[in-house]
C-alpha cells in the first residue's frame, strides 16, 4: 500500500510533468518502446509485477469460456501493433485489446494527431488507425503464449480503396481471418470516425452486411462489437437488434465522442482542434448512459464491456454496477500512471466487500432496474 502511494506520488509529481511538456505521440511511442523491452525478460517482468500487480479471487471471472484474472483491460489503440502483450499482465491488467488491426498496413493520418486536454481530463485523437496491418501483426503473435486474454480489434483500412461498402467488408474479412486462431476474443470496431469514409457500419443495414460476411468465418473466439459514444437510445436499440441476429457475444460501449458540446469539455482547450474525437472524462457519462440502457434491454444475454473515462476504482465500479462485466481504459493510464491498474483492482475489492458482493460478476448491473 505504501509502495502504491509512493508510485502515485512519483507519477503525479515527477513523470507526468515531464511527459506532459513533450509531444504526446512521441511520449507514447517512447513508453511503448520501454514497455516492449521490459516485457522481453523474465527479470524485468518480475520487477514490474512486484511494483504494480494486484490480484484477488473476487476479481476473477470466466466469460464465454475465457478466464479474466481481473476486470480491468487495456483498451484498443494503446498497443496498436501488439508489442506490449508480455508486459501488460505484469502491470496488472486483466486483459488487453490490440489494434485496431486492419486488412492492410496504414501510416494513419498526418501528424499532429494526438492532443492532451488536461483541464477536461481527456485527449483528442486523430490517429486514423495507424497499424502494421493484419498479416505482420498476426505473424508477430503466432505461437506466443499469453498470460492474460488478448483481444484483437479489427477495423477497415484507412484509405480510399476501402470506402466502397463491399471493399470495406472485404478488408474486415481479411483482418478477421488472419486472427481467427490467435488470442482470446475479437472486437469488430465500427466506431472510428477518423478515417476516409468515416463510420459506414454504424447504420443497421450496413452493419447487417458486415456481420453477415463475418458470421461464416470459423473462430473459437467470442466476438464483441465496439460502438460509438454518440448514439441515441433508439440508434443503439437498432444496432443491438442487428447484433442479436448474428455471431455477436457482446458489446463494447463505447469508443470516442465526436461532439464538442459535452458539458465536461473545457471549451477553451479545444479551440482550433476541429479534427478527431475526444476520449477520457468527457466520454464517461455518455458511455455510462448507453451501458445502462443496453443492460436494461439485454440483461445478461450480451456481455457488456465498459470503456470511456475511467480514472479510479469508483469509476470502474460504476460501469460494473450499470451492467459492464469488464472495463477498459487508456486515458486514465496516461493521466494517472501505471500504478492506477493495481489501485483500481484493490479499490474494487474494497467496494465489493463494502456492498456485500462476493465477486465482480455478482455486482454486474446491480444499480440498474430491468424494464
Ligand atoms: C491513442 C489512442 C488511439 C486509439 N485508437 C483506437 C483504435 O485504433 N481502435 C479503437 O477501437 N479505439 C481506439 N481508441 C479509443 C479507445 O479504445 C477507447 O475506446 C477510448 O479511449 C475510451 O477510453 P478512455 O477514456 O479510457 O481512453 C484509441 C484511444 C487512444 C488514446
Amino acid at each position: 500500500m505504501f509502495a502504491t502511494t509512493l508510485e502515485h506520488w512519483g507519477y503525479r509529481h515527477i513523470a507526468k510533468p515531464f511527459f506532459f511538456r513533450r509531444d504526446p505521440e512521441a511520449v507514447h511511442d517512447r513508453i511503448c518502446g520501454i514497455g516492449k523491452r521490459l516485457g522481453g525478460f523474465t527479470i524485468t517482468r518480475a520487477v514490474v509485477r512486484t511494483l504494480f500487480c494486484y490480484q484477488h479471487p473476487m476479481l476473477v471471472q470466466t466469460i464465454r469460456g475465457v478466464r479474466f484474472p481481473n476486470p480491468i483491460g487495456l483498451t484498443a489503440g494503446f498497443d496498436k501493433n501488439a508489442e506490449l502483450t508480455q508486459i501488460m499482465p505484469a502491470v496488472g491488467f486483466g486483459f488487453e485489446e490490440i489494434g485496431s488491426v486492419t486488412g492492410e498496413s496504414c501510416e494513419g493520418n498526418p501528424k499532429p494527431r494526438l492532443w492532451r486536454l488536461p483541464k477536461s481530463k481527456g485527449l483528442v485523437v486523430y490517429y486514423g488507425l495507424k497499424n502494421d496491418g493484419c498479416e505482420a501483426i498476426a505473424r508477430r503473435l503466432r505461437g506466443r503464449r499469453f498470460e492474460i486474454p488478448i483481444g484483437t480489434s479489427v477495423a477497415r483500412t484507412n484509405c480510399s480503396e476501402t470506402v466502397p461498402i463491399e471493399a470495406g467488408i472485404a478488408d474486415y474479412v481479411k483482418a478477421f481471418r488472419a486472427f481467427a486462431d490467435i488470442g482470446a476474443y475479437f472486437t469488430v470496431n465500427v466506431s472510428c470516425p477518423n478515417t476516409c469514409g468515416g463510420e459506414p457500419f454504424t447504420t443497421p443495414d450496413r452493419l447487417e452486411l458486415l456481420l453477415r460476411a463475418l458470421d461464416p468465418i470459423y473462430t473459437y473466439k467470442p466476438v464483441f462489437l465496439k460502438l460509438p459514444a454518440d448514439l441515441t437510445h433508439d440508434e443503439l436499440d437498432a444496432l443491438m437488434d442487428v447484433a442479436s441476429r448474428h455471431r455477436v457475444h457482446g458489446l463494447i460501449i463505447s469508443n470516442l465522442t465526436k461532439r464538442r458540446d459535452r458539458p465536461t469539455i473545457n471549451q477553451t482547450e479545444i479551440q482550433g482542434l476541429d479534427k478527431g474525437g475526444i476520449i477520457g472524462r468527457p466520454v464517461f457519462d455518455p458511455s455510462n448512459d448507453l451501458i445502462a440502457h443496453a443492460y436494461r434491454r439485454i440483461n445478461r444475454h450480451l456481455i457488456l464491456i465498459g470503456s470511456g473515462g475511467v480514472f479510479s476504482a469508483e469509476d470502474a465500479y460504476e460501469k460494473i454496477r450499470l451492467g459492464a462485466y469488464l472495463v477498459q481504459l487508456a486515458t486514465g493510464l496516461i493521466f494517472e500512471g501505471p500504478q492506477l491498474i493495481g489501485e483500481i483492482n484493490r479499490g474494487l475489492v474494497r467496494l465489493l466487500k463494502r456492498d456485500g458482493f462476493s465477486s465482480v460478476s455478482e455486482a454486474v448491473g446491480s444499480s440498474v432496474r430491468p424494464c
